[in-house]
C-alpha cells in the first residue's frame, strides 16, 4: 500500500495508515498522490488568501477609521471573521506540515496597499474592493468544496476541513452582500474598471499561491 511520504504526518494520512490492517471491505480509501497534492494546495492557497484578506481589512481600517468613522464597526466585524479564518488555516499548515506560500512578504504589502488605496478613494471604493475580492473568494471556496467532495470517505478528518471551507465561504458571501447592499459598492467611481482589475489580481494571486 503506497503512502505518500510527504503527508505521512498529516492527520488524514495517519488515519489512512493506521487502518491498513483492517479488512479491505472496511478500510478507508487511500489518498492518491494527486489528492495529497490537492489538499496541500487547498491549505497553502487558503492561508495565503486569508492573510491577504486580513491585510486588506487592516489597510481599509487604517484609513476609514479617520475618513469615515461610521463604517469602522462594519470593517472591524468583517476583519474579526478574517482573523478567525487565518488562525484556522495557520493551524492546518502546522498540523499537516504544509509548506506556506513563499510569497507571504509580497501579499503582506499588496493586501495592505489594496485596502488602504481603495479606502483613500472613498468608502464605496473600499466596498467595491470587498465586493470584487469576495466574489472571487466565494467562488474559489466553492471550487475547493467541489474538488474535495470525492475525498469525504478517505479520512474522517477531511470533513472538518470541508466544514471550515463551507463556513468561510458563507462568511465571504456575507461580506459581499454587506458591501453591495449596505454600503453601495456598485456606486463606486469607475466600479467596473476597479472590480475587473481586482478580480484579475485575486485570480492571479490564487494561481501563484497554488504553485509558490
Ligand atoms: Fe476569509
Ligand atoms: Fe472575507
Amino acid at each position: 500500500m503506497f503512502v505518500c511520504k510527504r503527508l505521512a504526518s498529516s492527520p488524514w494520512k495517519r488515519a489512512v495508515s493506521t487502518n491498513i490492517g483492517r479488512s479491505l471491505s472496511t478500510a478507508p480509501k487511500e489518498l492518491s498522490r494527486e489528492d495529497s497534492k490537492t489538499l496541500d494546495q487547498v491549505i497553502r492557497v487558503d492561508q495565503a488568501g486569508e492573510l491577504g484578506a486580513n491585510q486588506i481589512y487592516r489597510g481599509q481600517n487604517f484609513v476609514l477609521q479617520f475618513t469615515d468613522p461610521k463604517v469602522a464597526p462594519t470593517i472591524q466585524h468583517m476583519w474579526e471573521q478574517e482573523k478567525h479564518h487565518l488562525r484556522t488555516f495557520d493551524n492546518y499548515i502546522l498540523e499537516n506540515r504544509v509548506r506556506p506560500t513563499l510569497l507571504r512578504p509580497f501579499w503582506d504589502v499588496a493586501g495592505f496597499a489594496l485596502g488602504a488605496g481603495t479606502a483613500l478613494l472613498g468608502t464605496k471604493a473600499a466596498m467595491a474592493c470587498t465586493e470584487a475580492v469576495e466574489t472571487v473568494i466565494g467562488g474559489h471556496y466553492n471550487d475547493q468544496l467541489r474538488d474535495t467532495v470525492h475525498l469525504n470517505d478517505a479520512a474522517p478528518e477531511l470533513q472538518k476541513l470541508r466544514d471550515d471551507l463551507a463556513e468561510f465561504r458563507d462568511d465571504e458571501l456575507e461580506h459581499l452582500n454587506t458591501a453591495v447592499d449596505d454600503w453601495n459598492a456598485k456606486e463606486a467611481p469607475a466600479h467596473g474598471l476597479l472590480s475587473n482589475a481586482i478580480q484579475v489580481g485575486c485570480n492571479t494571486a490564487i494561481w501563484l499561491c497554488k504553485r509558490f
